[in-house]
């Protein structure tokens, strides 16, 4: 059986995360962050003293790197490792090893695996467009981009971290370039996808939209 999958694709800090999390434990389906597998990626690279840019390498990393995650933990060869890939670092080190065709080909399967009983709701930037082209509902999650560097920058203050909102915002900005603009898998609003703009909604009414649309596919 091919389980449902509800893909939700969208920018940097558009609160894709929160959403998807909320839309799986409404109907009890697996949860994919792929962005996490990118992150993990990442991460193990920079442990192992790997550019990030080193293609064949990488692609060979993701291929044995043994990744878990345990309510909403992520574990890399068995070490906990959710503080260290959470990093502004890491997020910039995600986007530049997701550029990779090589990188993206070794992460395909694993992503796929987690389609399982009774159900998945996937979140990243190819979601739909290409781990699940046959997902029963495809969302494209945004905002303006000074709204999703706002949120960013309270959740870093909420963390007792320092943070700029410029800087944010420059950062965002560049991410939000690198991953529309790559050649391989890029972020598009797909034809097919609903589009969830939440510049001026809040997560809970993002996420029964979600669960109205989704009902209504089946
Ligand atoms: O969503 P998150 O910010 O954790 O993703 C980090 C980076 O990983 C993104 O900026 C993007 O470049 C990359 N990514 C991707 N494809 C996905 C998920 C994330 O290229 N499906």
């Amino acid at each position: 059986t091919l389980w449902p999958v509800i893909a939700i694709d969208g920018p940097s800090a558009s609160g894709k995360g929160s959403v998807a999390e909320r839309v799986a434990q409404a109907f009890g389906f697996h949860y994919l962050d792929s962005g996490a597998l990118y992150r993990l990626l990442a991460y193990a690279a920079h442990t192992r003293s790997v550019a990030w840019n080193d293609a064949s390498k990488l692609a060979q990393i993701a291929a044995v790197m043994e990744i878990r995650f345990e309510n909403g933990e992520a574990f890399l060869d068995g070490e906990h490792v959710s503080a260290h890939i959470r990093s502004e670092q890491m997020g910039k080190g995600a986007s530049e090893v997701a550029v990779h065709p090589e990188v993206r080909t070794a992460l395909l399967q694993t992503q796929r695996n987690f389609r399982q009983a009774p159900g998945l709701v996937g979140d990243g930037r190819d979601i739909g467009s290409v781990i699940f082209p046959d997902a029963a509902l495809k969302v494209f999650l945004t905002a303006a981009v000074e709204t999703r560097a706002q949120r960013r920058y309270d959740q870093l203050i909420n963390r007792g971290e320092t943070a700029s909102y410029e800087t944010i915002l420059q950062d965002l900005k560049q991410r939000d370039l690198r991953d529309t603009q790559r050649s391989s898998a890029p972020l598009v609003q797909l034809p097919d996808a609903m589009l969830v703009d939440t510049t001026k909604m809040n997560i809970t009414q993002a996420v029964d939209m979600i669960i109205a649309a989704f009902k209504k596919t089946a």
